[in-house]
């Protein structure tokens, strides 16, 4: 099944976003670090014309580092970009990006002339988490619906810099389905609206072709799996997630893979790399959903997004 998740305001909200980027000297673009494409919106770009963009790597202590060296690489071959790998919970991290908004617009940020900044990112990548960091206090969740907000919340850092965190947050594109997995595998979509054990399979089979020795350490398996069902298994059983009668529960295996993925238990891992979205684009351009992406087997069965 193809998802097509389209709300019927996302026209007002990239509307509300390119008018309040209009007002602002830096965006900030939140992006996952472990997918900066899936997690990234790109009609962001189009708006953001030639304002200057900080592309903030968020949760980069749960991504692969070598992956996101390759990735800043990439964003600052771009014109007005730099990238900046963060993990949003850490104050000495959060100053790197208040050093990094003064250097780019030097001549914002005195008194009368404050260094307008925008938050922008779909849900999920950190954007509240960076916020209460840079603002040193627990601030208002920035909403999950796009541009359900209508009155832009300003926070003065006092140190010339003022912050707007509305009307940025967007949401994800799900025309490419290997994207949509990658978002559901990661945690950016709730586990309501997609089938677990697809998505488990997916991680699974992914996890096997790229962090193979990752997945022998933290499940002590002498042999590797050959494929994604026997991989499940293996950790299902290691996790005593069993049925009665000792069989495994392929759900729970599915559910306690992923949890562990997404914590970092499994180590540092990236869900893709930039040639790796060049070629998947080629194989898959924008308007051509497959039935069946690779590398699955197996359809998608997400749900739309309860709006
Ligand atoms: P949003 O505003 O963009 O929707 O995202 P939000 O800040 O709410 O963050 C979403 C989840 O990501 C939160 O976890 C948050 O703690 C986590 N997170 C944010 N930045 C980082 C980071 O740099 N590293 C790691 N490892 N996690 C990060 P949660 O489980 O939903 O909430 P909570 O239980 O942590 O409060």
């Amino acid at each position: 099944m193809t998802i097509r998740w389209y709300p019927g305001h996302m026209d007002k909200a990239i509307e509300k976003i390119a008018e309040a980027i209009r007002r602002t000297d830096v965006v900030i673009e939140v992006l996952d670090a472990r997918l900066p494409s899936s997690s990234s919106n790109h009609l962001l770009e189009k708006v953001r014309r030639h304002k200057p963009c900080i592309k903030i790597l968020n949760k980069n202590d749960l991504a692969d580092p070598i992956v996101t060296k390759a990735w800043v690489r990439n964003f600052e071959a771009e014109a007005g970009v730099k990238a900046l790998p963060l993990s949003a919970k850490q104050l000495s991290d959060a100053k790197k990006l208040i050093k990094l908004c003064q250097q780019i617009v030097p001549h914002r940020g005195k008194p009368g002339w404050p260094l307008r900044v925008m938050v922008c990112g779909i849900p999920n990548v950190g954007k509240s988490t960076l916020i209460n960091t840079l603002a040193g206090r627990s601030m208002a969740k920035v909403g999950d619906k796009p541009a359900i907000t209508t009155c832009a919340q300003q926070i003065d850092l006092r140190n010339g810099i003022v912050l707007s965190d509305t009307p940025g947050v967007l949401w994800p594109v799900m025309d490419d389905q290997v994207g949509a997995y990658r978002l559901a595998a990661s945690g950016a979509i709730g586990s309501g609206a997609f089938d677990v054990a697809t998505v488990g399979l997916f991680a699974a089979e992914y996890m096997l072709r790229r962090y193979p020795e990752a997945l022998a350490l933290r499940y002590r398996l002498e042999e590797l799996p050959e494929d994604p069902h026997a991989l499940l298994e293996a950790v299902g059983r290691r996790l005593g997630c069993l049925m009665a009668g000792g069989a495994i529960d392929h759900n729970r295996a599915a559910e306690a893979f992923l949890r562990e993925l997404r914590a970092g238990k499994v180590g540092r891992i990236s869900f893709e790399e930039p040639e790796q979205v060049v070629a998947d684009t080629e194989a898959h351009p924008a308007g051509d959903s497959p039935q069946e992406p690779t590398p699955l087997t197996t359809p998608m069965r997400l749900k739309p997004h309860k709006q």
